[in-house]
């Protein structure tokens, strides 16, 4: 049976204090000392099993939209086995919201345990064949979406909107903020250019892209800082060996690319988590503390540097990843 939007009740049970509860991240700080190297990680992943890490951040603004201009629901978008339609789902059923998914893929889907637990979240999920999920932000595209399903909020793929920015800037000030240097990875940079934005002068933002190809986030970064007119530009760094003195974006770190399979990643993984009991996801956080430890061997990072890591969570894709390459779980 098609979905029919009209049948959503308005009925909305919003609870304005649930946000605030986050406000205070510093209990969330962990010191951490792995190899040689000492520095603080940012465990958002322990903030609640389903939309912690970065996604309460991104979706928390998107939600307050829907709740203060009394929309029907949330559409967004997202792979399989997306951590930010997995959050999406949860968050909009914990505030009752109607949720669609818009899920890249032919027209049967291979179930993931993704799918299976938004669907247990009351989402709605369509499958998008790849070429229409190409066309995702065209403005055509959204406007058959907009017809479909009226006054719903479309949320981007990833949450990468401005009122995700935004969210995202109340990370920082969350923690007691006294950092030379910010690391977090990147994949729409979204969290990136919130961090960036909320960041204090003289603070360095380095972003770990987890894409591989020519490093576009640089150039999708500075068109949102040029419409917001917040902060100096990010420039790439084009000294491989220097140490970083300014905020940047870095392509070195995304091994065969998104999400691929690399053996000598996860080898970094399993010894990672047995020397300080954090656990990583393969696709972000693998790939961020990896730079982050490069960075400071090559000393690009000074060792006399505070350093904080953001650990944005993503662990719960994990499943589906060992499954899909045989992998042991060894949490
Ligand atoms: C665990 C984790 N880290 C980092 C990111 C990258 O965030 P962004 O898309 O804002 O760059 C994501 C995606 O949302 C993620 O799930």
């Amino acid at each position: 049976m098609l979905f029919n939007p009209q049948d959503i009740s308005r009925d909305f049970k919003p609870d304005f204090s649930f946000f605030s509860q986050h406000d205070s991240l510093t209990k969330l700080v962990q010191h951490v000392k792995y190899d040689v190297f000492n520095f603080d990680v940012l465990r958002l992943d322990l903030m609640n099993e389903f939309w912690g890490g970065n996604k309460l951040f991104k979706l928390k603004e998107n939600i307050q939209f829907v709740l203060d201009n009394k929309l029907k629901g949330v559409v967004t978008f997202g792979g399989a086995n997306s951590n930010h339609l997995y959050a999406t789902a949860a968050l909009c059923n914990q505030f009752n919201l109607p949720c669609v998914v818009l899920v890249r893929g032919e027209a049967k889907l291979r179930q993931t345990s993704t799918l299976t637990f938004m669907e247990s979240k009351g989402a709605t999920i369509y499958n998008l064949n790849r070429t229409d999920y190409k066309n995702k932000n065209q403005p055509e595209f959204l406007a058959y979406i907009e017809k479909l399903f009226p006054d719903f909020h479309i949320i981007p793929e990833g949450g990468n909107n401005l009122l995700g920015i935004k969210g995202c800037e109340s990370i920082l000030p969350g923690v007691q903020n006294n950092y030379d240097y910010i690391l977090c990875a990147c994949g729409t940079a979204t969290t990136f250019t919130g961090i960036y934005n909320a960041s204090l002068k003289n603070q360095i933002v380095i972003g770990i892209s987890v894409l591989k190809g020519e490093n576009r986030l640089i150039h999708d970064v500075n068109a949102t800082l040029l419409n917001l007119h917040s902060k100096p530009y990010i420039e790439e760094n084009r000294e491989l060996t220097e140490e970083i003195i300014s905020s940047t974006i870095l392509n070195d770190y995304a091994f065969s690319g998104y999400a691929a399979f690399d053996k000598e990643l996860i080898e970094f993984k399993n010894n990672f988590e047995t020397e300080t009991s954090i656990p990583l996801d393969y696709i972000y956080t693998s790939k961020l503390f990896y730079g982050a430890s490069d960075l400071m061997r090559k000393k690009r990072i000074s060792e006399t540097k505070k350093v904080l890591i953001i650990h944005c969570g993503g662990l719960q894709g994990n499943a589906d990843y060992e499954a899909r390459y045989h992998l042991t779980d060894k949490r």
